[in-house]
């Protein structure tokens, strides 16, 4: 297949806010408990938090973090984690059907944050509580102190505010599942209160108001105009979320659900223009895709289990086994939110340690990363500068889901400070492999100067806890720049990160 690829230096999409390689983690399953915190394990530190796992984070550079939930937060009193854990009362959470020690609170999960070097983004119960309690959070968050709350965070051990900029107006709240569930001009009239609370709090503070639970949704992309056209003005991001599955097994239209992202994106994008257009608004609001993953591998067997179980603590749930075809997924769909980046400004990998995750802990055992740990820490880490609009000509196919879809998947970051051209290509196509011929303009005397590939593996290739290595990213080859265009062949169902010196 001939794969041909035009870029320019100059022909940018947008500077990538660094927070499209942002990560969520709720209180649910095995992610808090026996995932990040699991007091007891060789690799438990004095507060309790895997360092293994902690390592694995860290390697990633996530740059924020979404807590603490999800389903979880919309029947949440942050109020039962703070304080000495010995006093902390046990709850039952209604989303997941689980029992909630409250071990990890607020002022535990800012630690552990702290120790990764991830920014806290946090969500407010507006399902079955509202604005009275989320300004009490914010208050024991964000005020230094002389007051009730702030006080008692202090009283608590933590004498500094956390200054936490991001908030999330609730967790999904079109979902009929949802505790708390509304209709949308309902939802709006909160979220627009919270807001404009949280603002007159403190103006530098970003909040995001929930978009649908994904375009399937029948209220879908109605909600998202009746919601922003009850609080337009005071929010700054709305949110996306989607997961993703194989589960008729067809490759390629797997791969074309990536296009139809693009299509929920570019229609939200419509809706906030439309709804910006009516208020005569000045401010901008863009998207935070803040759930994003693949989800189908064990999802009726826990949709079945979780209906049978007695109320355990911290059950697994969710544990999908990523393969190599996922891999290729995840890379393709990074792809498209740094394509799509002057609207989706943050994204949050839904979620990060063991409930639908990169990063796998066994109780009591080692933790291991899965497939799709590679193209997300390779996003986040050489995903950073300017994305470019780069043309690709490669041969399309159509599928279920969508038309046209390219075989070869291609985006590329300029860091202009480094030097560096990044070019993250997926070779969809199922037998062929891609000649590539890139031209790159405007770029001076440009050299290859790594070039990583995941490649050769079966589509069903997995790792695990006693083979945690079998899927993992190597040295690619047979890529060079030839007269300034970059050339070589890329195989059949292959993922490639080139990243070429341009200084
Ligand atoms: O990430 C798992 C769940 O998926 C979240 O709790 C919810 O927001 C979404 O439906």
């Amino acid at each position: 297949m001939k794969a041909r690829v035009a870029v320019h230096r100059d022909f940018r999409i947008s500077t990538i806010d660094e927070r499209l390689y942002s990560a969520f983690i709720e209180h649910m399953g095995r992610a808090i408990y026996s995932g990040i915190y699991e007091p007891g394990h060789p690799q438990a530190d004095a507060n309790g938090f895997r360092k293994d796992v902690l390592k694995f984070v860290q390697d990633l550079k996530v740059p924020a973090i979404r807590y603490p939930g999800g389903n979880f937060v919309s029947a949440y009193n942050w109020e039962d984690g703070i304080g000495p854990k010995d006093q902390r009362p046990v709850r039952l959470d209604l989303a997941w059907r689980s029992k909630e020690t409250n071990q990890v609170g607020i002022d535990d999960f800012a630690i552990w944050a702290e120790q990764a070097g991830i920014d806290m983004m946090l969500a407010v119960n507006l399902g079955s509580r509202g604005l009275e309690d989320a300004r009490n959070f914010l208050e024991y968050v964000n005020f230094p102190g002389g007051t009730t709350w702030s006080d008692k965070r202090r009283a608590n051990g933590r004498q500094d505010p956390y200054d936490v900029k991001m908030w999330c107006l609730g967790n999904e709240m079109d979902g009929p599942w949802q505790i708390g569930h509304k209709v949308a001009t309902e939802y709006g009239r909160l979220a627009n209160e919270t807001a404009k609370a949280f603002k007159g709090f403190d103006p530098t503070i970003e909040t995001v108001v929930c978009g649908s639970s994904n375009d399937g949704m029948p209220t879908y992309p109605e909600w998202e105009r009746e919601v922003l056209e009850e609080c337009y003005e005071n929010v700054d991001y709305i949110s996306l979320h989607k997961y993703f599955g194989n589960k008729s097994n067809d490759t390629l239209n797997y791969f074309g659900k990536i296009e139809e992202t693009g299509r929920y994106i570019q229609t939200i994008g419509g809706v906030i223009d439309y709804v910006k257009a009516k208020k005569r608004a000045k401010n901008d609001v863009h998207i935070c895709f803040d759930e994003w993953n693949v989800w189908y591998h064990v999802r009726e067997d826990d949709n079945r289990r979780i209906k049978e179980w007695d109320w355990p603590e911290a059950p697994a749930l969710l544990e999908e086994n990523y393969n190599f075809e996922d891999a290729l997924f995840v890379a393709g769909l990074l792809n498209e939110f740094i394509r799509r980046s002057d609207r989706v400004r943050i994204a949050c990998i839904a979620q990060l340690v063991n409930v639908i995750a990169p990063i796998r802990a066994e109780k009591g055992g080692p933790a291991w990363r899965q497939t799709i740990y590679y193209p997300y820490q390779f996003a986040s880490l050489y995903g950073r500068g300017d994305a470019l609009n780069i043309a690709v000509d490669a041969g399309t196919y159509d599928c279920r889901v969508a038309d046209d879809v390219s075989y070869l998947d291609v985006a590329g970051v300029h860091d202009k400070e480094g030097g560096m051209l990044t070019l993250f290509i997926v070779n969809r196509h199922l037998t062929e492999a891609a000649d590539l011929d890139v031209e790159l303009n405007g770029f001076a005397s440009p050299s290859l100067s790594e070039h990583l590939a995941m490649e050769g593996y079966d589509l069903n290739q997995t790792n695990g806890p006693t083979a945690p290595d079998r899927v993992v990213p190597g040295k690619g080859s047979g890529v060079g720049v030839e007269d300034g265009r970059l050339k070589g062949k890329l195989k059949p169902l292959s993922y490639h990160v080139l990243r070429l010196s341009v200084a």
